[in-house]
């Protein structure tokens, strides 16, 4: 007779390799009725004897914890995308730029591109502890609750290889075809809004709070990419096998091939062969197999320079224009859209499509009644790429763009120069009104918990709002009153706004939503300027003396200043606590360590941002310097930075340091 704890221990690792032979190898050896058994066996034996449960147990598959909010993470290593390619020169370009930088002697491994998104998971000694989504690629979500319901995706690693202790492997998370489809059927069903395509259904599940939803939903992963501190593999290949071994689902599509030519026979055996898989695939991804190659070749700010994708000709689809409709935009911008004959398109069925502005209407001569040409590229608004003339009908008239705003029928503006035309009824157009406070709230500028695009819609048309200030004069019993407002939710509105007012100066400039003030140059002026008077008052020509603020930016922020009623906004939003004061403090050194000296920073480090390290510089008397020349003291090299600038400095005997040694020359 073995222990609870002993058959808690073999029930587990059965039904792991069961898991494992069914979703990895798609090779079942038992029922699902006998893993049923073998699953409610362990449960209860998990519940008698709570203190060997383990929160990786396969009884954990079936969710249950809700997560609320996902986190926001930071990425260990940034998450990079691959540049794309549409076409065979496109990859023999690729190809001569890679025999320029190492030669001929190299193998490229072809992948299938997973149609899915992309994630991060971490594993400690053997076991998942996190699974992190791409986000901006700098910052992702943790949404290792859901990630953990994903059977394909091992939670204790097969302990008879030797483990790294920690290491991040990345790959994709997809929805089969079968159950989307059979997902999209439920929601029909149950009179819910169908999944556009795969995709958004994967996206969408992996998103939910409700653990135990996602696990009732088959998503699952391939895994294509092992991150490791310690240079272990000599090849993509052998990686990605080591990953195989250790349990992972690496599919068995990948091919090595020895040149070009072998990459272009690969794209075209799965041109026609992608609609036999049973998940979809948007094109497929090369790779310069050697590592030591890849380190070589490197990456430039967003890319790899050793792999990339191909991405598959867009499907075409013919269709009827039934209207054209004109959006308005948070900032003015119209946009005419194309209101279609629905139409089934790659896996979507297609009802709109952008017509850009009126160059696009006038370059397509496009009018109602048009039959059009519909295409999907990546991206999910498809576009309209020509007009069938054939099917024209002799007596239609060139589409007239309108000259009224269809919002607030103000005067429609276009610039010289520019395609768009605009609504200038800034302040009173309400689609422009709501769309700045919603920008206002926007996780990247005030990140207000509570209160999303609906809410801030809600508010508007309830007149409870009419500018973001507005919003910090609410009060809970207007709040309350509203359709389908808890109590609770009210409060967090409340909770949301008054925490907001913490949120750092360059966030608040950012959400007042100047034309041309994005993210970066928000957070320029509010290191420059300091706070919001110094920058009210300034002028042009003080204004271009910080880098990157050139004419355009300067006159649409003095345009915002001049304003009354954006005067007052802000005079109300400093009166209720916001931040309109830098916290970046007057400069005090910290040494003269580097006084004279100049620094490049290239690359990425391991747990530094790049710009505290620019701080650093600055702090102990040195210069940030932005390229390498014969007068650059230091290279401060990172992982990952290009091939090119390490040479062209030792050619021109720049001294390299590394981060430790950086540290240690300032004292740190
Ligand atoms: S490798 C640094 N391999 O495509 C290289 N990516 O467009 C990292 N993707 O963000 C990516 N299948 O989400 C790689 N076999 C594959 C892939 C793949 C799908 C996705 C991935 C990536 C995006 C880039």
């Amino acid at each position: 007779m073995s222990t609870p704890q002993q058959r808690i221990q073999q029930l587990t690792q059965e039904l792991n390799t069961h898991n494992y032979n069914y979703y990895v190898l798609s090779e079942p050896t038992i029922s699902d009725y006998e893993f049923d058994i073998l699953l409610k066996e362990l449960e209860k034996l998990e519940k008698e004897n709570p203190s060997y449960a383990d929160p990786n147990s396969p009884t954990q598959r079936v969710g249950g914890e809700v997560t609320k909010v996902f986190q926001t993470v930071t990425h260990k290593y940034p998450m990079l995308s691959l540049g794309n390619t549409y076409n065979e020169q496109d990859l023999t370009d690729f190809d001569d730029r890679i025999r320029k930088a190492i030669g001929d002697d190299f193998e490229y491994v072809c992948e299938l591109k997973y149609d899915g998104l992309s994630i991060g998971i971490r594993y400690e000694n053997g076991v998942l502890v996190q699974a992190i989504t791409r986000g901006d690629g700098t910052q992702g979500d943790d949404v290792t609750t859901n990630v953990k319901t994903i059977k394909s995706i091992p939670l204790v690693l097969k302990s008879e290889l030797e483990i790294p202790a920690s290491f991040e492997i990345r790959g994709e998370i997809i929805m089969p075809l079968k159950g989307f489809e059979k997902l999209n059927q439920q929601r029909i069903d149950n009179d819910e809004a169908p999944f556009a395509n795969p995709r958004n259904c994967a996206s969408g599940t992996l998103k939910l709070q409700d653990s135990k939803e996602v696990a009732r939903r088959p998503l699952d992963c391939f895994l294509y990419y092992f991150m490791l501190d310690e240079q272990r593999f000599k090849t993509h290949e052998e990686s990605i096998e080591f990953a195989r071994q250790l349990g992972f689902k690496v599919g068995s599509y990948h091919k090595k091939v020895a040149n070009i030519s072998g990459v272009f026979e690969f794209i075209k055996h799965w041109e026609n062969e992608r609609y036999n898989l049973p998940f979809d695939i948007d094109g497929i991804v090369i790779k310069v197999n050697s590592y030591a190659q890849q380190q070589e070749l490197g990456f430039t700010a967003k890319v790899p320079r050793w792999a990339i994708s191909y991405k598959y000709k867009a499907q075409s689809v013919s269709t009827k224009l039934n209207e054209i409709t004109y959006q308005v935009g948070r900032t003015g911008n119209i946009t005419p859209v194309a209101n279609l004959a629905p139409v089934q398109l790659a896996g979507t069925t297609v009802k709109r499509a952008t017509l850009h502005n009126a160059n696009e209407i006038e370059r397509l001569d496009i009018r109602v009644g048009d039959t059009v040409f519909v295409e999907k590229g990546g991206e999910i608004i498809p576009k309209i790429t020509a007009v069938d003339l054939t099917q024209r009908d002799a007596q239609s008239a060139p589409t007239q763009f309108p000259t009224h705003c269809p919002e607030c029928n103000t005067l429609l503006v276009r610039r010289e120069g520019e395609a768009n035309h605009f609504c200038p009824n800034e302040s009173h157009c309400p689609p422009q009104v709501i769309g700045r406070i919603i920008h206002f709230v926007s996780r990247k500028a005030m990140d207000i918990d509570g209160i999303g695009a609906e809410t801030v819609e809600q508010f508007y048309r309830a007149d409870l709002i009419k500018n973001y200030a507005d919003l910090y004069d609410l009060k809970f019993e207007d709040i309350v009153k509203l359709d389908r407002m808890a109590e609770r939710s009210a409060q967090n509105i409340l909770d949301g706004l008054e925490q907001s007012k913490k949120q750092p100066f360059e966030r608040v400039l950012f959400g007042l939503g100047i034309r041309l003030v994005g993210e970066t140059v928000a957070k320029k002026l509010a290191q420059h300027f300091k706070n919001i008077d110094a920058l009210a008052a300034a002028t042009k020509e003080a204004m271009n003396a910080v880098p990157e603020i050139g004419d355009k930016i300067a006159d649409s922020i003095i345009a915002f200043f001049a304003d009354e009623e954006n005067r007052q906004m802000i005079a109300r939003m400093k009166e209720r606590g916001l931040q309109f004061v830098s916290e970046y403090k007057e400069l005090v050194r910290d040494s003269d360590a580097l006084l004279g000296k100049s620094v490049l920073i290239s690359g990425v480090f391991e747990g530094v941002d790049r710009e505290d390290l620019k701080k650093m510089v600055e702090a102990h008397g040195g210069k940030n310097a932005s390229g390498v020349t014969g007068k650059l003291d230091y290279l401060l090299a990172g992982e990952n930075m290009g091939p090119s600038k390490l040479e062209k400095a030792e050619k021109l005997k720049v001294k390299i340091i590394s981060l430790g040694e950086f540290m240690e020359m300032i004292g740190s």
